[in-house]
């Protein structure tokens, strides 16, 4: 196959990318974005700051657009992300205790309610575990709600949109032997065990010298779906350029694919002018929309399974 998309549907895959509504009018942009991918995440237009900008008035104009575009082209939508610490509206910041969770369950339930039907999976809760070695959750105004908000976050999109898939995503979770990837690993198989909905654990993958694609990234990806849910590579990026870097973008590729229930790769961006990261090349089309040495990589590791 010739596309990213048509080479992982080869295996019933997806390969996605983060889109900015902003740049849905950049043709160069949009023909990438038509051609190569089939999953769409919206960057930024479906957080908490964007939806709800003021408490219980919803605006869905941007997350519409994204939405409306990915499924005019037969694409589907990865939604992202119902709570999260991060892009919370300024009134969700001063907010705390029950009035804190009972916004935080609102903001849920309203949201996946409004995209009901259109959402393949939504990131339910992003990022809630803290980095280094404690294994502890992050600390934040939601987790000081109690440490049942997860799953109560959890049971709340389940109860507004049973079609969609319910995943937990965070980043530093790819090696198998860091304390914050066995910590949301015990959260997961805690959550199994207790029949809390979760159905799907999304790895953000943002990679870069410091953070390099481990070695042990199929065990870490193999072991979460042992324990019964399918998991995604969510938010790929990787610093660096040329065949070190493409060889990295195929790493992750192969082992995605060796796990039966690794359903789908998104990158963060399209090109590298598109990324978050404020310098740097991590994407796989140049700034002029030209494939890299890192998609033709990934479109011959995908090519090949
Ligand atoms: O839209 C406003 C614009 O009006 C304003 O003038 C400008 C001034 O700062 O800010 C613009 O908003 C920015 C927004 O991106 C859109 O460009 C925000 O400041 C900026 O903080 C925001 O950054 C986003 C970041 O999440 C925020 O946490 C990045 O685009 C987005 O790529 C990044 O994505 C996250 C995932 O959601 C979760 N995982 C990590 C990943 C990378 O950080």
């Amino acid at each position: 196959a010739s596309t990213l998309a048509a080479a992982a549907q080869q295996s019933g895959r997806y390969f996605g990318t983060a889109v900015a509504a902003n740049k849905l009018g950049d043709s160069t942009y949009v023909g990438i974005l038509n051609r190569e991918f089939d999953m769409v995440t919206a960057e930024n237009e479906m957080k908490m700051d964007a939806t709800e900008p003021n408490q219980n008035q919803f605006t869905f104009s941007n997350g519409d657009r994204i939405v409306n575009h990915a499924r005019n082209q037969g694409k589907r939508v990865r939604g992202h992300a119902l709570a999260w610490h991060s892009q919370q509206p300024g009134w969700m910041q001063n907010l705390s205790g029950t009035s804190l969770r009972n916004a935080m369950l609102n903001h849920v339930t309203q949201v996946a309610t409004y995209y009901k039907g259109k959402i393949y999976a939504w990131d339910v809760v992003n990022e809630a575990f803290a980095d280094g070695t404690s294994g502890a959750r992050r600390d934040s105004n939601l987790q000081r709600t109690g440490n049942d908000w997860i799953e109560a976050a959890f049971r709340a999109a389940r109860a507004a949109d049973p079609g969609a898939k319910l995943c937990y995503n965070d980043y530093n979770t790819d090696n198998w032997s860091h304390a914050k990837t066995q910590a949301v690993y015990r959260m997961v198989q805690d959550f199994k065990s207790r029949g809390v909905p979760i159905d799907c654990v999304g790895f953000q993958a943002h990679f870069n010298s410091g953070n390099p694609v481990p070695s042990n990234y199929h065990t870490t990806l193999q072991n979460f779906a042992n324990l019964g849910v399918d998991v995604q590579v969510t938010e790929l990026d990787i610093e660096g350029s040329g065949s070190s870097q493409a060889q990295q973008f195929q790493g992750v590729t192969q082992a995605c694919l060796a796990v039966s229930r690794c359903t789908g790769i998104t990158v963060w961006g399209i090109r590298d002018s598109d990324s978050w990261r404020a310098s740097g090349t991590p994407l796989l089309f140049d700034s002029y929309g030209n494939k890299k040495a890192a998609y033709t990589a990934v479109l011959n590791a995908l090519n090949s399974a």
